[in-house]
């Protein structure tokens, strides 16, 4: 069975068009119809969590350093957004605690634990219960042990596993473990894998989904979500696929 709607995550915020892990980019995922984001997550070196892809800050700030090495204060005087375009220029890397808060009830937030540190695991989901968001969020990692830990701590907060291909005896585990969702490189993934899974109650997100051909195929064999840097394509590629659909049962 296929699933009824494709959930449109907007990589890293709508990553194509504002720059990655901000305001911005959160902001412009909802403009264009979005309804989840996916983020990444860091902790800073007094212990907070803050939203940003690499383990420096050297790609997407005007600044250098390892993020662990930087406090929130020294994080939060770098400027985000210049990088990618200067109408972006004081952008600023959030907080979790921030984004939480201020896309509370608009967006369903996928929250990618970056370092392979536990304590990155219980202060997310400290936050999360802090701001009763556990029903709008999936925390996701490749860190196994992680998620697993997550699932203790934590078992009300939904959870996934980011793999590069799903196979057979991490589909068992991540069962067993209660991990709900399995998030692969779309390129792995075809109509009977991902029936397999699903079979097994397993959703499938896809992920590193470069272009509109790609997107357009993980829609036909039945992907229940697709991580993108570029939300408004596949939001309109859904429209036209339903609105086509409705036609054909009506005539
Ligand atoms: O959520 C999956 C995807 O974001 C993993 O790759 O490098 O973009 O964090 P990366
Ligand atoms: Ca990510």
């Amino acid at each position: 069975m296929l699933p009824e709607r494709v959930r449109v995550v907007a990589h890293r915020g709508a990553s194509a068009y504002a720059p990655e892990n901000t305001f911005a980019a959160f902001d412009k995922a909802l403009a264009l119809g979005a309804h989840e984001a996916e983020l990444d997550v860091h902790l800073s070196r007094d212990g907070q969590v803050v939203v940003i892809h690499d383990a420096t800050v050297d790609r997407t700030t005007g600044g250098a350093g390892a993020v662990a090495s930087l406090t929130l204060a020294q994080l939060k005087a770098l400027d985000a957004g210049t990088w990618f375009s200067a109408e972006f220029a004081g952008q600023r890397i959030p907080t979790l605690d921030e984004v939480l808060e201020r896309y509370r009830g608009r967006l369903h937030l996928h929250i990618e634990l970056k370092p392979k540190i536990q304590a990155v695991a219980g202060r997310v989901a400290d936050l999360v219960r802090s701001h009763g968001m556990a029903e709008s969020v999936t925390v996701i990692s490749f860190h196994r042990g992680l998620i697993e830990h997550l699932r203790e701590y934590a078992p009300e907060i939904p959870a996934g596993l980011l793999v590069q291909r799903a196979d057979e005896a991490d589909a068992r585990r991540a069962v067993a473990k209660g991990i709900r969702a399995f998030y692969a490189r779309g390129a792995s993934l075809a109509a009977d894998s991902i029936r397999h899974l699903r079979e097994q109650g397993l959703a499938v997100v896809a992920w590193d989904v470069q272009n509109e051909a790609e997107m357009r195929r993980l829609v036909a064999v039945g992907a229940d979500g697709i991580i993108l840097d570029f939300p408004d394509k596949l939001v309109e590629y859904l429209r036209l696929t339903s609105n086509k659909q409705e036609r054909a049962a009506t005539t």
